[in-house]
């Protein structure tokens, strides 16, 4: 069976990661890495391959950065490319980026069967880009492999059938417990002149908070706040950076002006992107984690962290039901309020959803290996 995986950005490669190391296990499958390097710098990309000893990829398409219709179909003209040339029997994409689905729907296109990992996960949302790319995935895809059950809601409501939705568990948590012990090693804390529960982190890179200068400002207004309550650490996505600069954001609130120029004493401290294994260890010791990404919502709630979510939805609802994930918007007075309230209180016991235990690659590639036997992958694409 010949597979090929597809990453592009940051958040793809710890999903893919547990993946190939599954399919290596199994000599009768035989897998190809491409990467549409949707995410090219040092940081955003390589690090990640270096941490989570991911393979060279075999192909790397140098896609880069663009509007949504130039990266989305300078994606699909050179994917096209790579599956004429290697015609394999199945594309396995990951997550909700640009880069999944225009791979997903390059293939199916040409009649080769799709696997969607972390399928069915809704925001309810089509604002938000990563909405429309995980629907048009779901529609196209023949393997929907979900993490939570609400995800099998979503997709049985929108007409999928039963057969195609697999609960596997999450690849992502995979990764996060097979790294554990390696990250507890990294010593990004003093490095950062950082100390165990003694910070906050924050991740801040979504369209609809960043790009729009009221709701940047809104958030920084309430980070602002914050700061004066706990040291906030910043590892900063090059979207934001970009926007900061472009809105002149550190001339209305003096707080971020210091830490352009990377004060690490500073109480609002602001680093570059940081590689898995410093991340891993800088969530797992915080005392509080403000963020609008979709997986940290998931991480801290296996770590046990409290998580305070800058956002009005989330697709992932077993982090508020069963983690330590809160929904708090984007206002400035319920963000504050929230987070001074996780600083009064001791962290809540660390539980883990179901399925979230480390085997979800492994369940994935058997039911593959199964799927194929029975020759159920003709029947599709
Ligand atoms: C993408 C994903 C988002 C994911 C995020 C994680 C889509 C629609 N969005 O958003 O779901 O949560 O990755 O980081 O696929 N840039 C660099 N260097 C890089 C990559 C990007 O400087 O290596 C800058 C460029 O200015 C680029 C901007 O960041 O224009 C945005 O990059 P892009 O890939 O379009 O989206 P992200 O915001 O990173």
């Amino acid at each position: 069976m010949k597979i090929i995986n597809v990453v592009g950005a940051r958040p793809n490669f710890m999903k893919i990661a547990p993946l190939i190391e599954e399919m290596k296990k199994h000599p009768e499958i035989t897998q190809i890495l491409v990467h549409t390097e949707q995410h090219y710098d040092q940081n955003m990309s390589k690090l990640f391959f270096d941490d989570l000893g991911l393979p060279k990829p075999n192909i790397n398409l140098r896609i880069g950065s663009g509007s949504h219709a130039e990266q989305t179909a300078r994606i699909m003209i050179e994917f096209e490319k790579v599956l004429l040339r290697e015609n394999p029997d199945l594309t396995l994409v990951v997550g909700d980026v640009n880069s999944c689905v225009a791979c997903a729907l390059t293939s199916i296109k040409l009649g080769i069967p799709v696997a969607h990992v972390e399928a069915g996960l809704r925001s309810f949302d089509r604002t938000m880009p990563e909405e429309i790319n995980r629907i048009v995935t779901d529609a196209i895809s023949d393997f929907l492999f979900i993490t939570e059950k609400s995800a099998k809601d979503n997709l049985l409501r929108e007409g999928k059938l039963k057969e195609k939705i697999f609960f596997t568990g999450n690849v992502m948590i995979d990764t996060l417990l097979k790294n554990k012990k390696k990250s507890d090693a990294s010593e990004v804390l003093s490095k950062l002149n950082l100390k165990p529960k003694e910070y906050a982190v924050l991740t801040l890179h979504r369209p609809a908070n960043v790009d729009v200068r009221e709701n940047l400002e809104r958030i920084l207004e309430a980070l602002e706040e914050v700061q004066k309550h706990i040291k906030i650490v910043y590892p900063i996505h090059p979207r934001t950076k970009k926007m900061i600069n472009e809105f002149r954001m550190s001339k209305t609130f003096s707080f971020l002006d210091d830490n352009l120029t990377k004060n690490s004493n500073s109480s609002f401290f602001i680093t570059e992107p940081l590689g898995y294994l410093d991340f891993l260890k800088l969530i797992s010791e915080a005392k509080l984690v403000l963020t609008d990404s979709g997986g940290i919502q998931e991480e801290t709630t296996v770590l046990g962290v409290p998580c305070l979510t800058l956002r009005k939805n989330t697709e992932r609802p077993i982090t508020i039901k069963g983690g330590t994930n809160i929904l708090v918007g984007t206002q400035k007075d319920k963000i504050v309020k929230a987070a001074l309230s996780v600083l009064a209180k001791n962290n809540r016991p660390k539980k883990s959803p179901e399925k979230w235990d480390g085997l979800a690659s492994k369940r994935i590639i058997r039911i593959l290996l199964e799927q194929y036997e029975l020759n159920k992958f003709k029947e599709k694409g």
